[in-house]
């Protein structure tokens, strides 16, 4: 059985400045502290402390080792996505770090799978980025849960996502830019409380607009964090489509009807958790995932899966690696 991670970060160690390569201000650089530390920064703020797990491929795969992981799926932090910023520059930026992707995976003895990311912000730009990616060896896309006020829903993304299933891309969906940041300053509790409710939000977007009507099964997109408060808050979406026409204006049937439409990673830290996200989506949709190499991350990669004394063995079995391959399409 190979054993696949399909949620883990990335930085390359070094990239060329983007301030000063598109004139604007504010962009991620990398501070390095001292050898295997470095601090990612935002203009002159810290952003977040790294070690060398993000770069160096010896260091991430003797950790893959330990842990009994196979395979890892790699992809960028959703801090270098650029949505807010001119097109082009995004574009310009996706490029170098889906080169930087492939460049790491290529070293990585096919231990290391890489997803692009793409300039969200203008549809043609990330229809383009995704079949230039496609073409060079990349198996998918991370995408942010939304742009700005758009969500999954908005048109030209429902137009991307047929395009990501046009080109077997799979789509890995990533919680990021969170919602309330005012009310929420300190603790991480944009972590704790904005990124499930963002993860939510996006799955309950394609399901209530209808989206899923419209997208093809081919199709095949992850959300992490166990796709937030989503299992969690079902049969409340569900009574409330029910009860009231103005949830169900636009969807042919509940939310719960989706659950085979898309899949979950494992990365929840709770025994009863998981199996409520195997038991809301089913034992085929539900994938390891880790956020390696974060602090909010699984530790021990794969531990709760592993562990988990209320699934089944053939259950675990999926979750490790099957599920992730039917998600990957191959
Ligand atoms: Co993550």
């Amino acid at each position: 059985m190979t054993v696949i991670d399909t949620h883990s970060h990335f930085f390359p160690e070094n990239w060329p400045d983007l301030a000063k390569r598109f004139g604007t201000p504010n962009w991620p650089w990398m501070k390095h502290l001292e050898p295997g530390r470095a601090m990612v920064m935002i203009g002159d703020e810290e952003f977040r402390p790294i070690n060398s797990a993000c770069w160096d491929i010896e260091h991430r795969i003797s950790e893959l080792d330990r842990d009994g992981i196979d395979q890892q799926v790699i992809c960028s932090t959703p801090v270098l996505f650029a949505y807010t910023r001119d097109p082009q520059h995004a574009k310009e930026c996706a490029e170098i770090f889906n080169d930087a992707c492939l460049d790491m995976c290529a070293k990585s003895d096919n231990r290391l799978l890489p997803l692009c990311q793409v300039p969200l912000q203008d549809i043609d730009l990330a229809c383009e980025e995704v079949t230039r990616c496609m073409k060079n060896g990349h198996l998918g896309v991370q995408i942010g849960n939304h742009v700005g006020d758009k969500n999954l829903d908005d048109e030209g993304i429902v137009t991307f996502l047929q395009h990501c299933a046009n080109e077997n891309a799979s789509v890995l969906v990533h919680p990021w830019d969170m919602m309330a940041p005012e009310r929420m300053p300190k603790y991480m509790l944009q972590w704790l409380v904005g990124m499930v409710a963002e993860t939510q939000l996006a799955i309950l977007s394609l399901c209530l607009s209808g989206a899923f009507e419209r997208l093809p099964k081919e199709l095949r997109i992850l959300f992490v964090h166990g796709g937030g408060s989503f299992a969690f808050c079902l049969g409340r979406c569900d009574n409330a489509w029910h009860q009231r026409d103005i949830v169900r204006e636009a969807s042919a049937h509940p939310p719960s009807h989706y659950t085979d439409r898309f899949y979950l990673d494992s990365t929840v830290f709770d025994d009863a958790a998981l199996k409520m996200l195997v038991d809301t989506v089913s034992e085929d949709r539900v994938v390891l995932g880790t956020d390696y190499p974060f602090p909010l991350g699984e530790q021990e990669l794969g531990k709760l899966v592993r562990e988990c004394p209320l699934i089944t063995n053939d259950q675990r079995r999926k979750i490790m690696g099957a599920n992730a391959n039917a998600w990957l399409g191959r």
